[in-house]
């Protein structure tokens, strides 16, 4: 089979040229084409014509018995969750986020952790040398750890190695942009390299049975580098992700063909490693100070998990022109919709302010739930009196103004006891004889049927303008 001499491959969009030109004509994005040789097809070895007539494959039915995969605890509950109740063997999972976020951190504590349950697992490090992972591992407290290190970039002698190894049951490649297969004459990182690298390992990882972690950087624009080619060969995608400013970090499952894919895990970076926080809401309310116009507390949901988030929200006079409308952690279009919404259906003037909102702590929110909190954070700015510092809010709101019910009230009311809260607007219940929601002792459920009636409650003028 003749095999192009060369080709141009996007770095963004992995998309092949066979000429170079400024722009990837594929996703548009310029000066992305670099010139990668010798990969004749990405998977390097497609089997041949058959020349028996037998068949090649056989159908079956889809009834019958399939066991669930066997799962193996890291015995890090924050990973195992995310994971779905942990690795599941000869399955291969990416570990993304951007340099310096604690990803190497994450896998050599995650490694050590299976390593000390006495199970064979493999570091290899393209990134830092082995004094530098010995370093790290005294510094978290692991050197008691039996883990197997090395610092390899080679993939040839990676997957030689690996052969060798029989009963390993984690292996961790930190990170696949610095893996290189000596056929390929691209440089390590590019696409053909990520993708070619990734598919050897993947290969190794499903015929030994081990299981595989790759960790990879993302760019800025979001996308895990060696763009995206290697997230549809993985089983799982998890990003690890968080504010440099702030110490906590969020481990988020974006695909897993073995679980559920909302889930998150919350670590706290400390000077010794990542420390679970099996309390994020407590973390999250840490710094908040009652009795200030803006802010409110809202009863959110990650995944199977409630977290309680404080949303802030500021009113500042917008003399002439057009205000601005800035968001932290919230959708801007979400946020456009409500001021709407407090506006033309509850009488609340805001078109002549600025407008900030801000999710504190620097979670990210993507529920509708969040609205009546937002809305009430927001009323609270406008007429300058402080929400009920006990309160807790969720619902979604509709365009003509009414609070629509939204899932899992029981899990919120129950984090919202937990941490000590007193009250919870909620929306108003349709029908009439619909079961009221399990009310932990001590919360005061106030249900609310229309945005207006929650605007009336912060009861002061609307503010100076
Ligand atoms: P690292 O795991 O090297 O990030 P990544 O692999 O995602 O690039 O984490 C690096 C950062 O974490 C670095 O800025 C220092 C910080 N850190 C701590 O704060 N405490 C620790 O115990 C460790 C090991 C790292
Ligand atoms: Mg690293």
């Amino acid at each position: 089979m003749a095999r192009p001499a060369r080709q141009f491959v996007c770095q963004e969009c992995g998309a092949a040229s066979p000429k170079w030109a400024g722009k990837c004509e594929a996703c548009g994005a310029w000066n992305t084409l670099v010139e990668e040789v010798g990969e004749a097809h990405p998977h390097g070895r497609l089997p041949t014509g058959r020349a028996s007539a037998a068949p090649a494959i056989a159908f079956v039915g889809l009834a019958g018995e399939t066991a669930p995969p066997p799962r193996l605890p890291v015995g890090i509950a924050e990973l195992d969750r995310v994971l779905g109740g942990g690795l599941v063997a000869a399955s291969v999972v990416l570990v993304g986020g951007d340099p310096g976020i604690g990803k190497s951190t994450l896998m050599l504590q995650a490694a050590a952790a299976l390593a000390r349950g006495g199970r064979r697992v493999l570091y290899i490090s393209g990134e830092e040398s082995v004094e530098q992972i010995r370093l790290r591992a005294r510094r978290l407290g692991l050197l008691d750890a039996d883990l197997a290190l090395a610092a390899a970039t080679n993939l040839r002698d990676i997957t030689q190695s690996l052969e060798r190894e029989r009963d390993a049951a984690l292996v961790v490649i930190d990170s696949i942009q610095t893996m290189w297969l000596d056929a390929l004459d691209s440089a390590p990182g590019t696409v053909s390299q990520v993708r070619a690298c990734a598919f050897e390992l993947i290969r190794a990882a499903k015929t030994q049975g081990f299981s595989l972690v790759l960790v990879g950087h993302v760019t800025k624009e979001g996308a895990i580098a060696g763009p995206r080619v290697v997230e549809h060969m993985v089983d799982a995608v998890l990003y690890f992700e968080g504010d440099r400013g702030h110490q906590f970090r969020i481990l988020r499952g974006v695909k897993n063909r073995f679980g559920a894919t909302d889930e998150i895990g919350v670590f706290e970076m400390t000077d010794r490693g990542l420390a679970e926080v099996a309390n994020p809401s407590a973390l999250f309310l840490a710094e908040r100070r009652g009795n200030i116009a803006g802010s409110a507390v809202f009863a959110g949901l990650e995944g199977s998990r409630p977290v309680l988030l404080e949303v802030q929200a500021l009113l500042a006079p917008a003399p002439g022109g057009s205000p601005r409308r800035s968001v932290l952690g919230w959708d801007g279009g979400r946020l456009a919709m409500l001021l709407a919404v407090l506006e033309t259906r509850c009488g609340l003037r805001l078109a002549g302010s600025d407008v900030y909102l801000n999710i504190a702590g620097g979670l990210r929110v993507s529920e509708p739930a969040a609205d009546l909190a937002v809305a009430a954070a927001l009323a609270s700015a406008a007429s300058e009196q402080p929400a009920d510092p006990g309160m807790v809010y969720f619902g979604e709101v509709g365009l003509s103004g009414e609070v629509r019910q939204v899932a899992q009230t029981e899990a919120r009311l129950k984090e919202a006891a937990k941490l000590g809260f007193t009250d919870a607007s909620l929306p108003r219940r349709l029908a009439r004889g619909s079961r009221a929601p399990a009310a932990p002792e001590g919360l005061r459920l106030r249900e609310i049927g229309h945005l207006a009636d929650l605007v009336a409650g912060f009861a002061g003028k609307p503010a100076p303008r």
